[in-house]
């Protein structure tokens, strides 16, 4: 989903220019403001819990069994994750290879590191190195991992195949890569409260698609791997869900949604960059309002993909 870093967006400053739909935000949307760019400290707690909360349990369900049978035969397993954001999912990592296997998580944006960092040290993780990297150019020689992950990181990538291409470089024969992508496309939301559904199609597809990324990565997964470079025997590719349905986990989204891009510290950014305050407020308060209804709910489809070196 919306992400506070990115190499599509390197300069960290969140503009959306040209706003076609009359309907629409006129000018531009800024994720954080100029003056805070890269500036962590000005999101509340609660993003960092939302962020926090996928987990290789919950949010790489089909790479498991894979990491499972492959630690099986070698308990020494190195695993890449390539943008980790706040690290959440690249620490079970290093619980799931054990303590004689090593996970090195990498980000594009230094920002992130230290909330990685601090994760690892929080839950007594130590076979796990967070550095800054760019997916774009790995900096580790060829075949260095037994498996090389990202989620949620080709989708805000112009090029994203050649993300792949460098991670199927950095694997070792007999490893695998494996990706997760969401399709905001299939997002679906009810009730259909119309600032929850301006937030979807006005401010942040188009906060995503405007960077140059993709809207659609879930679908068009198993077509950027294969432009990577891997055969199709090579691939196999499944969908899965995020659900939120449950009042903590609708309280999660919607806290981590207003508190992203709608909080306090963005808005007046986000005003200043054009958008009307009427619907930063309409967003805000359509949000506050959906996380308590008990028959409000959100899913989207993702794009899985194991590419087997
Ligand atoms: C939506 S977050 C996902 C974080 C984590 N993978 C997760 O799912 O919880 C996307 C992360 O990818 C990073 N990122 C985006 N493009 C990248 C690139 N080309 N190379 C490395 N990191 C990148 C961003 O800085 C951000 O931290």
């Amino acid at each position: 989903m919306i992400v506070i870093g990115g190499s599509a967006q390197r300069t960290e400053t969140r503009k959306i220019q040209h706003f076609h739909r009359s309907n629409s935000f006129r000018s531009k949307i800024q994720m954080s403001g100029e003056k805070h760019a890269n500036d962590w400290s000005i999101l509340p707690e609660n993003v960092f819990k939302f962020m926090e909360s996928r987990t290789a349990s919950n949010s790489a369900v089909f790479l498991l069994p894979t990491i499972k049978e492959m630690r099986e035969s070698n308990p020494h397993l190195k695993l890449l994750d390539v943008g980790a954001g706040v690290g959440s999912m690249s620490v079970e990592f290093a619980q799931l290879v054990g303590s004689e296997g090593y996970v090195t998580a990498v980000d594009v944006n230094p920002v992130v590191i230290p909330r990685g960092q601090a994760l690892a040290e929080q839950r007594g993780v130590k076979n796990i190195t967070f550095e800054t990297a760019s997916g774009h150019k790995l900096p580790y020689e060829d075949e260095t991992f037994d498996i090389v992950h990202c989620h949620q990181v080709l989708t805000h990538n112009m090029d994203p195949w050649d993300i792949l291409r460098e991670m199927i470089r950095v694997t070792k024969p007999g490893g695998v890569i494996a990706a997760r992508e969401g399709d905001l496309d299939t997002e679906v939301i009810w009730p259909p409260i119309p600032g929850v559904l301006k937030f979807h199609h006005d401010f942040e597809i188009k906060i995503i698609t405007d960077r140059g990324g993709h809207r659609d990565a879930g679908r068009q997964l198993l077509s950027w791997a294969m432009r990577a470079g891997a055969k199709r025997d090579q691939i196999t590719t499944s969908f899965s869900t995020w659900t939120y349905t449950e009042p903590e986990d609708r309280m999660l989204w919607a806290s981590g949604m207003i508190g992203i891009a709608l909080g306090p510290n963005l808005r007046e950014s986000n005003i200043k960059a054009g958008v009307p305050a009427a619907d930063m407020d309409e967003m805000r308060e359509g949000w506050a309002e959906w996380m308590k209804l008990d028959n409000a709910v959100l899913a989207m489809l993702h794009g899985d993909v194991i590419i087997r070196k």
